[in-house]
């Protein structure tokens, strides 16, 4: 279904790998409602081509950038601004990688060459996003910039490693920076923290079948899916949620206020008998 919500909208949609992704999702609905917009991912993701099937389908382009390379930035906002005929309404942040989760080292003993690459690529490409919209006056007033996140950054998730720290900065980020673009460009920053989600950056995570199957049984409504975190995105893109801004905003089926469910109860009352 289509609201029209983001009709005339010019954006940036970072991180779609293949159909799994967030931001693939994303990219889908935000053509469903009307916006145009630049796919980009890291030139290594580009070259595995499952993007351009997303680029076909939604008659956009594609510009290679790393995330944690401002002269890619650059590049990839002035371009992108000339092939979408003028400013932007819209940044979607959908990008997380961590080294040492992906070569399994434990938290507690960490290769800090990796922890620092993993945060610079998870949450300073987040400052760095937003530094070269600002420094190039790239955003149109009333914009919205939106960035992905998980609860991690604020309770313990044992497996979810070095990411947690990383996403607790992206956060601030999003305050610290939403605050200058706020004041100085009437553009808002927020974080959508979502749950549990099976694509190639979640399935990473050390035991994501457990945890997911968990998350679930524990959220009154369920996990949020990727098509429902695309929706939400669109609410935060669209003139809706104006004065919507620095927040953190949990998407996750009530699981971050939830002490404990009847059905997790009922797994350890059966394990006791
Ligand atoms: N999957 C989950 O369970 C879950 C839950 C909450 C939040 N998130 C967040 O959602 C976002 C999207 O992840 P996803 O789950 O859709 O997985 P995904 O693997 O599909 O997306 C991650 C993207 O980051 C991109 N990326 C990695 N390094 C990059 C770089 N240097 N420059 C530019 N792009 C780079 C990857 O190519 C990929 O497209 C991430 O921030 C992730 O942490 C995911």
């Amino acid at each position: 279904m289509s609201y029209n919500l983001l009709k005339g909208k010019r954006g940036i949609i970072f991180g779609a790998l293949d159909e799994n992704s967030i931001a693939w999702k994303t990219a889908e609905r935000v053509h469903e409602e009307g916006g145009t917009f630049v796919l980009t991912n890291a030139p290594v993701a580009l070259r595995m081509g499952q993007i351009n099937a997303l680029a076909e389908k939604t008659g956009s382009q594609i510009i290679p950038a790393d995330a944690t390379s401002l002269e890619d930035l650059e590049h990839l906002v002035e371009q992108s601004m000339e092939i979408l005929g003028g400013k932007l309404d819209f940044v979607l942040h959908s990008i997380g990688m961590s080294i040492n989760v992906r070569k399994g080292n434990h938290y507690t003993d960490q290769n800090y060459d990796w922890t620092q690459k993993g945060t610079d690529i998870s949450a300073m490409s987040f400052h760095k996003v937003m530094h070269t919209l600002y420094k190039k006056d790239a955003m149109n007033s009333w914009g919205s910039i939106v960035a992905l996140t998980y609860m991690a950054a604020q309770r313990v998730f044992p497996d979810y490693n070095d990411m947690a720290d990383n996403k607790a900065y992206l956060e601030s980020i999003a305050r610290s920076f939403g605050y200058f673009f706020g004041k100085d460009k009437t553009v808002r920053v927020n974080t959508i923290s979502q749950s549990p989600t099976p694509t190639t950056a979640g399935s990473g995570v050390k035991g994501f079948d457990g945890f997911i199957a968990y998350a679930d049984k524990m959220s009154p409504l369920g996990n949020a899916t990727a098509l429902d975190c695309a929706n939400y995105t669109v609410a935060m893109f669209s003139d809706l949620t104006k004065k919507v801004t620095l927040q953190n905003l949990f998407h996750d089926g009530g699981f971050s206020n939830v002490g404990v469910s009847n059905e997790v109860m009922e797994a350890f009352i059966k394990g006791s008998e």
